[in-house]
This record gives C-alpha cells, structure tokens and sequence, in this order.
C-alpha cells in the first residue's frame, strides 16, 4: 500500500490508473476505522481495480464548539486496517496541504444541507461537500463509496455529483451495527460504560418507528411520538431531533404513502450520536 500525504501525489497516481483505463474507487473517512469502514472498502474491492482511501480529519466540517479535538485519531491501526484489506493508496494530507494558505472557496449544497443535521451544525455540510469536491476532483474515482448512517450527508453527495458533474457513480453501503443494534461510529469510543449501554435506545425507537408504520400508521406525527415515547423511557438520552421524510428530498413527510426515512440525533453526555431507518411499505 501506498501512503501519499500531498494533493500533487495523489493526482498525479489518479493520472496514471485513468492512462491505464483502470476503474478507480475512493473511500473518504476521517479515520479511526471500525468494522463498517472495512465493509466499504471490501464492497471497493469488490467491484474496482484500485482502491483509494483518505483519512482526513476535515476541520472545517467542525463547529467551534465541537468535537474536532477530541476526535479520535488512529493512524497506526488505520494503516494496517488499510493494509490488511488490500487498499492501494492511503491518503493522508495535513489539513495545510488541503486548505493552504489563501484558500477561499466552499462548497455548498443549499436546500439540503439547512436541515436536520445542518440545523444543529450549521457549517457542517458546507465542510462535507468542500472536502469531498476536493478528493473526487484530485482522485476522479469512477466510484464512490459511503455508509447509510450518515443518510443526509449520502443524499447531499448523489446532489453534488450530479450537479457539479463530478462523474462518479455513488454506492451508499449499509450501516454495521454492533449485536445491540448501535450503528458503528468512531464516536462510540468516548461513551462511558453507562452511556454505551443506553445509546442502542436511539435504533431501537426507529424501529419502533418502522413497526408501526409496517403496522399500518401513515401519520408521521403519530410515528415521531412513537419514537419519541421510546427514547423517553432512558433518561441518559437526549433528543436533538427526530423526523420522518423522504428519502430522497429529506422534506418531512405528513403522510406516508410509500416510503420513508426516519432520522434520529441523541445526545448522552457530550457525545452526540446518530442513525436512520429507511422504511419501503412494500416491505410488509
Ligand atoms: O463521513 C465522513 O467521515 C466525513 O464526513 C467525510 C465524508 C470523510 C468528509 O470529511
């Protein structure tokens, strides 16, 4: 595996696979990478010849009041993860090397990033979408590879690409969970044994969610309740938000005629924790 630390590297190895018609897959992460991280890059090298991972703590997807000094950061076991799983390229800038002095653009995915997540961190996605603009330009992978927990980021991804025609296909792989049903997350590491225990609580109201629209529900107002009334019932969890919304434009629904994605953040303590549940009523 090879390790690139600069934009020019990374492109000019990008330049060389497309000479070679090679089908190139990127994963961008930010690192510490778990069982849902290796599942992705498996499904990479699976379906492309060259698989390019980037680990790159992005601080402009933080806020000044979040958790991007304390994020965890794991290069070590990153490496042989990466190694292990037969990536070929690691791409780990310094955030110099990304944003170098006199940097000023941005990358803004309007309508879809203003809710949910975007309410509770304003400047996120525009860090998202900046970054990820970024690594497909330097990379120009014919695929793309993203988790399902961040369902809003995903959706707002498949718009970028689309709009700015950034000619990457986007494959959104399923959330690994933890046998309690815990979506996988490098934030899980900063729960106390407490919090860690109540923090399946936010998967299993979605499902609750999903029970009752399976049940026959159509009210989103009734379902929310439902999700609601089941995290009331741990007193370590607090609710951010939860909605019941399109898959596909992430405006809350007031029915439910065929689909659904339920969306859920809870905070325990200070870390913050989300996940979703995207419901087909077909599925019945
Ligand atoms: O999902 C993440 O880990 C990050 O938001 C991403 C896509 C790597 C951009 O920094």
């Amino acid at each position: 595996m090879r390790v690139i630390r600069s934009v020019q590297a990374l492109s000019a190895w990008s330049r060389a696979l497309h000479r070679e018609g090679v089908l190139i897959g990127l994963m961008p992460t930010m690192g510490a990478l778990h069982a849902g991280h290796r599942a992705l890059i498996r499904a990479a090298r699976l379906s492309c010849d060259a698989v390019a991972v980037s680990l790159f703590v992005n601080p402009r997807q933080f806020g000044p009041a979040e958790d991007l000094s304390r994020y965890p950061r794991q290069l070590r076991s990153d490496s042989a993860l990466c190694r292990g799983e037969g990536v070929d390229v690691l791409f780990t800038p310094s955030a110099a090397e990304m944003y170098p002095p006199g940097f000023q653009t941005s990358v803004v995915v309007r309508g879809l990033s203003r809710r949910w997540e975007g309410e509770h961190r304003p400047a996120h996605f525009e860090g998202v979408t900046t970054v990820v603009t970024k690594l497909l330009s330097l990379v120009r992978p014919h695929v793309v590879f993203f988790g399902q927990k961040d369902f809003q980021q995903s959706v707002l991804v498949r718009r970028l690409v689309e709009d700015l025609n950034l000619g990457a296909r986007v494959v959104v792989c399923p959330t690994v969970r933890e046998h309690d049903g815990l979506a996988l997350s490098s934030r899980n590491q900063h729960l106390t044994p407490a919090q860690r225990r109540a923090a399946p609580i936010l998967y299993a109201a979605l499902r609750a969610g999903r029970t009752a629209i399976l049940g026959g529900v159509r009210s989103a107002a009734r379902i929310r309740e439902t999700i609601h009334h089941t995290i009331a019932a741990e007193p370590l969890a607090r609710v951010e938000y939860l909605a019941v919304c399109d898959p596909e434009t992430l405006e809350p629904l007031r029915r439910i005629s065929d689909a659904a994605v339920l969306l859920g953040a809870v905070r325990l303590g200070r870390v913050r924790l989300i996940d979703n549940l995207l419901v087909r009523i077909a599925e019945r």
